[in-house]
């Protein structure tokens, strides 16, 4: 915790490049919202996180006040003072520096932010050379070091061609930016207030401006939505690359996609094309190629391949093979290894659920439960009617449409329609002859 520094987190804008009523900064990267992550990050440096809001602001205080309870929001005045600048206007940071950044970059993370700290400089700003520099606004410099930031749309073109671009993250001492915002102003292509014209106006009173260079790959702005799947592969790559060191095996991992709040423990192995999301925890279990996991634990069992656990199931020392799907359900040593749905239902250990086995969970307007004991077999293509409990030690045939409320211990039970073969049906209804 550096109890120096204050850190205020732009999140006010419209984001109109991504062309979505959503706004930008509630977009997710790995599960989480972009701003999440930057906030994230900004808490390991500091207890002072302003977040400022305004288009969308209840959406995106909601949605972070559901992950953090220590952020001051700010509401900015869009409607007289738009712009990055503007943003800034109603802040009033508790400490001495204030680090300033944009909502739209998920990738920082806490040591990267910390390069901006540690230097005494008045002012610190990040920038990146860019073969491609479009969007980004241009850093003018020159051989008495950096002048200005110009904005994309307000650049001749030959400071377009500059490849210096600002990267969009400051700090500044606190009494350095308080003078200077109230001096922007909005004479610009787009009517707005920029922060970035602070650097002119301070480096007209000779205040010390000091570029630090910085990579693509943790200052990357997201701006479109080509820009939020580019993040993304950053992220997963983290991701992935985090908890292979820590032991997860994973089979052509670029094709795996694993959210940030899920925890692996002890020896996990992941196939190819495997997805594990929200705030599932497995521990010593493998997923099969092409497997869902959602908000679910697995302890000791394998899913898969193609198999989907969907939110809230709960499996230990169980197996669940090709096309299952469970749902909301505590299953503890038990198999089910082909083509069925297992939703809101408990299954006690040594249980076997067949083939095309169903819970119907779900009449229409409520959900039902299902609780199977200990060493039940279920027959291949059950339809087991919820609510229905199951004791120890049952057998249900195949085919069997169960609809009764309570099955004892010991039994045998079923339902069949009784069969019936009609002689020479086949024959004279195609009207072919036998051929032997
Ligand atoms: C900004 C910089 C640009 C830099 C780029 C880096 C300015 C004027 N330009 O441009 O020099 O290269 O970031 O990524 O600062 N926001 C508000 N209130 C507003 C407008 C924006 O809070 O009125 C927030 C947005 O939510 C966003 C951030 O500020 O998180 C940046 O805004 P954005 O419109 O993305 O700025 P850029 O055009 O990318
Ligand atoms: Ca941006």
């Amino acid at each position: 915790m550096n109890q120096e520094l204050s850190i205020v987190i732009l999140a006010a804008g419209k984001g109109s490049r991504m062309k979505s009523p959503k706004a930008k900064v509630l977009h997710t990267i790995s599960g989480k919202p972009m701003l999440y992550h930057s906030i994230k990050a900004s808490l390991k440096l500091t207890d002072d996180v302003i977040v400022i809001v305004a288009h969308q602001k209840d959406a995106v205080i909601e949605s972070m006040q559901a992950e953090f309870d220590n952020i001051t929001f700010v509401t900015q005045d869009t409607e007289n003072f738009p712009g990055t600048g503007g943003a800034v206007m109603g802040i009033d940071p508790r400490y001495e520096k204030v680090l300033v950044l944009n909502g739209d970059m998920p990738l920082i993370t806490a040591d990267e932010l910390s390069g901006f700290v540690e230097s005494n400089s008045d002012i610190v700003m990040s920038i990146f050379n860019l073969e491609d520099p479009s969007g980004y606004g241009r850093v003018v410099i020159d051989k008495h070091g950096v002048q200005r930031i110009v904005e994309q749309k307000d650049a001749t073109p030959e400071e377009l061609s500059i490849t210096y671009v600002n990267a969009g993250i400051y700090s500044f001492k606190s009494e350095v930016l308080k003078k200077y915002i109230p001096l922007l102003s909005n004479d610009n292509a787009q009517s707005e207030y920029y922060l970035t014209d602070v650097i002119a106006l301070a480096k007209a009173d000779g205040i010390n401006i000091e570029p630090l260079e910085v990579d693509e790959e943790h200052f990357k702005g997201v701006n479109s939505k080509i820009d939020l799947a580019s993040a993304e592969e950053i992220m997963q790559e983290r991701i992935r690359n985090k908890w292979m060191a820590e032991g997860v095996v994973m089979q052509l991992p670029r094709t795996i996609y694993i959210e940030v709040s899920v925890q692996f423990e002890g020896e996990c192995l992941l196939e190819n094309g495997v997805r594990v999301c929200g705030n599932s925890k497995i521990i010593n279990s493998h997923i099969k190629a092409h497997s869902v996991v959602e908000d679910s634990v697995m302890d000791n069992s394998d899913v898969g391949p193609m198999g989907h656990l969907r939110p809230l199931s709960n499996l230990k020392d169980t197996h669940i093979g090709n096309f299952v799907e469970v749902k909301k359900s505590t299953l503890d040593g038990v198999k089910a290894g082909h083509l069925s749905y297992i939703g809101d239902a408990e299954v006690g250990s040594g249980s076997n659920i067949g083939a095309g086995v169903i819970t119907c969970n779900y009449d229409g307007k409520k959900k039902y439960k299902t609780i199977i004991g200990k060493n039940v077999f279920v027959g291949s293509d059950t339809q087991i009617i919820a609510p229905c409990t199951i004791e120890d030690d049952v057998m249900v045939a195949a085919g069997t449409t169960l609809t009764s409320d309570y099955v004892k211990s010991g039994v045998l039970i079923l339902s069949r329609a009784k069969i019936k073969t009609v002689e020479n049906f086949f024959y004279k209804f195609f009207t072919k002859e036998k051929s032997c």
